[in-house]
């Protein structure tokens, strides 16, 4: 296994380590669910997957060109492929069985999300400093309206095991301004079970310091 400098790892991995292996997780859970499980839940999966896609176009793709032109290039054409087909599969009639779709929309999402981990995750932390990367992190409150996040975080939360919640919630409790912070805080703990939230902030106490 390659051996990144831990403080840029933790700077990208919400972005191409956990935030990807939640989509994964859905999509599999979705796909395995059925049609009932699909019509309740892949347009959540839809709306989420389509803010990561614009979030890495809109804000850490170019940033990445403009220091190594041309390592994004290989993503652009997984995510129209990706994107349309996930819009086609939630404007779909219910009543149509979506599950060969479906698998197609995974296997594409797959492969893509992997080439990202390979090949641009590296180039970010060759090119950028932590910091700078904390700062672009720090930019994507502004592309996400707080009605994005509520919906957001507690999906997020749900579909990461244990030890992922710790490191995400350890990178938000030192990004995140503290007025900002217990508000964040409710809505993930909205999605996870007492005892799930408590094991939490048992290993990241910061997450209740400033809550209300
Ligand atoms: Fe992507
Ligand atoms: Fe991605």
């Amino acid at each position: 296994m390659v051996r990144y400098d831990p403080e840029k790892y933790a700077a990208v991995a919400d972005n191409f380590v956990y935030v990807h292996r939640a989509l994964r997780r859905d999509l599999s859970r979705i796909i395995e669910g059925g049609a009932e499980l699909f019509e309740r839940d892949f347009p959540r999966f839809a709306r989420i997957l389509a803010k990561h896609t614009e979030l890495e176009d809109s804000l850490f793709f170019p940033a990445l060109e403009e220091r190594a032109p041309g390592s994004t290039t290989m993503t652009t054409a997984p995510h129209q492929e990706i994107e349309s087909l996930a819009a086609a599969l939630v404007a779909e009639d219910s009543g149509g069985d979506p599950s060969e779709r479906l698998r197609a929309l995974q296997e594409l999402l797959v492969a893509h999300l992997r080439e990202e981990e390979e090949l641009v995750m590296p180039a970010m932390m060759e090119h950028f400093e932590a910091a700078e990367i904390w700062a672009l992190d720090g930019r994507i409150m502004e592309l996400c309206p707080p009605e994005f996040m509520q919906e957001m975080l507690p999906w997020w939360f749900t579909h990461i095991d244990a030890e992922d919640r710790v490191a995400v919630a350890q990178n938000m409790a030192v990004g995140v301004p503290s007025e900002v912070l217990p508000v964040l805080c409710q809505w993930i703990s909205a999605g996870l079970d007492e005892a799930e939230w408590g094991a939490l902030v048992a290993r990241v106490p910061a997450l209740t310091s400033g809550a209300v």
